[in-house]
């Protein structure tokens, strides 16, 4: 990048099923944040429909791309690189992001930005109005980074390395190490199907997040028991050592709320329900509080407390086995009030400086992706020719 450039990012985001596009000035700045989502259309199916999302992304991109520069005010011209969600991700939804943003740098002359969608998310933790002060300030010592969403429950040990200082920022790159990981369902897949089996709407963590106050979060307590032996079958494909790892189950809490349900045939109730919010034209959480009975509100809540509490319990192991100085909580499910506030107090008991992004910056979005490159620019690492899309990409080592 040459001296005088304004470090102008326009990031694009097509992972899953929000089309977004930001424009963010040197990692920081957000100066537009646009998002097209697509509830509307997966919302009968209760879930993402891959084939789907592709269609709306490339109806989508261009409005949105052209509305972040509008609300930016600034244009094509203006922008000093294009970065892009290589993966992880829906292969179909990816490319068409990745093939937006390669004719588009293309034909700018502008340098390709290739960004881990994971570690977009960890980026949000640094964004305002709510993240962590400083790139100086995240970067002092290791932090350990919880990414929680529809799609990923990983620990990363993250470090900022730096070398020199390039046209006043300063250069060098972000390394992460894995630490932690899922077995199975990733927890805001957890949220998600646990809403549909009680026929709740799509996605299910903000539902349930609604909801869950209304229970009482110990009338049905469950536990995460089987999740060693599942390891100890599976082995470990990566680079995380077994013996030091923290591990995450959540396929195990979903049966265990199947089991509730049809040993207190709840399945005509949670029909009715269903038909109820659909029957809605933009149906609610809020909608949903008369439609369910006392047992169905101790349910939620006791589910949000026990998937809470389980995270909460091992990123704060991870954080004391591996010293980390600080924690980050990013990725949708990092939106769950109760997780904040629980995850918050712990810190606090702990003296333990804790960062989440601001709820907007918690779920999928391009400014994450626009500052997560930002840091690439100054480094001049840039994607190759031949980039495609990723669907399971890895993060760090
Ligand atoms: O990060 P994200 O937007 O997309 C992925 O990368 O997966 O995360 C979406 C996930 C969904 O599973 C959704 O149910 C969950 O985040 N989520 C929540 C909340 N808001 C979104 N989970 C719990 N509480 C919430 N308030
Ligand atoms: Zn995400």
């Amino acid at each position: 990048m040459a001296q005088g450039d304004r470090g102008l990012i326009l990031g694009i985001e097509t992972s899953c099923d929000e089309t977004a596009a930001a424009v963010v000035r040197r990692g920081r700045e957000i100066l537009s944040n646009v998002i097209a989502s697509q509830i509307a259309v997966h919302f009968p199916y209760g879930g993402v429909v891959p084939e789907l999302a592709s269609r709306e992304h490339l109806r989508n991109i261009l409005p949105v791309v052209r509305a972040a520069l509008a609300e930016a005010g600034v244009g094509y011209e203006d922008i000093d690189a294009v970065a892009v969600t290589e993966g992880p991700g829906l292969a179909g939804a990816l490319l068409v992001g990745i093939s937006f943003a390669k004719s588009l740098a293309l034909s700018l002359g502008k340098p390709l930005i290739a960004v881990n969608h994971l570690e977009g998310h960890i980026h949000a933790v640094l964004l305002p109005p709510q993240g962590i002060g400083t790139l100086e300030e995240a970067s002092r010592g290791t932090t350990l980074a919880l990414v929680v969403s529809g799609g990923h429950t990983h620990l990363y040990l993250a470090e900022f390395r730096k070398d020199a200082e390039k046209d006043g920022a300063q250069s060098g790159a972000w390394t992460y190490r894995n630490v932690g990981r899922t077995v199975d369902d990733a927890a805001g897949e957890a949220f998600d199907k646990v809403a549909k089996l009680l026929g709740l709407g799509y996605p299910g963590g903000p539902w349930i997040d609604a909801l869950a106050p209304h229970g009482n979060p110990e009338a049905a307590p469950f536990t995460f028991a089987q999740i060693k032996a599942k390891v100890h079958r599976k082995g470990e494909p990566g680079a995380l050592d077994p013996r030091e790892a923290i591990y995450f189950s959540f396929s195990g809490i979903k049966t265990a709320m199947l089991r509730y349900i049809q040993m207190h045939e709840m399945r005509a109730q949670i029909e009715a329900r269903r038909r109820a919010l659909v029957e809605l034209t933009e149906p609610k959480p809020a909608d949903a509080v008369a439609l369910c009975d006392k047992r169905t509100l101790d349910l939620i809540a006791s589910f949000q407390r026990s998937v809470v509490d389980d995270l909460r319990r091992k990123t704060f192991r991870a954080a004391e086995r591996f010293g980390a100085e600080r924690v980050m909580v990013s990725g949708g499910v990092a939106a769950n009030r109760e997780l904040r506030a629980r995850f918050t107090a712990e810190a606090r008991e702990r003296h333990l400086p804790i960062a989440f992004p601001s709820m907007a910056l918690s779920t999928d979005n391009a400014a994450m992706i626009a500052a997560a490159a930002w840091p690439k620019l100054v480094a001049g690492e840039f994607a190759a020719e031949g980039l495609t899309a990723e669907p399971s990409l890895r993060l760090g080592r």
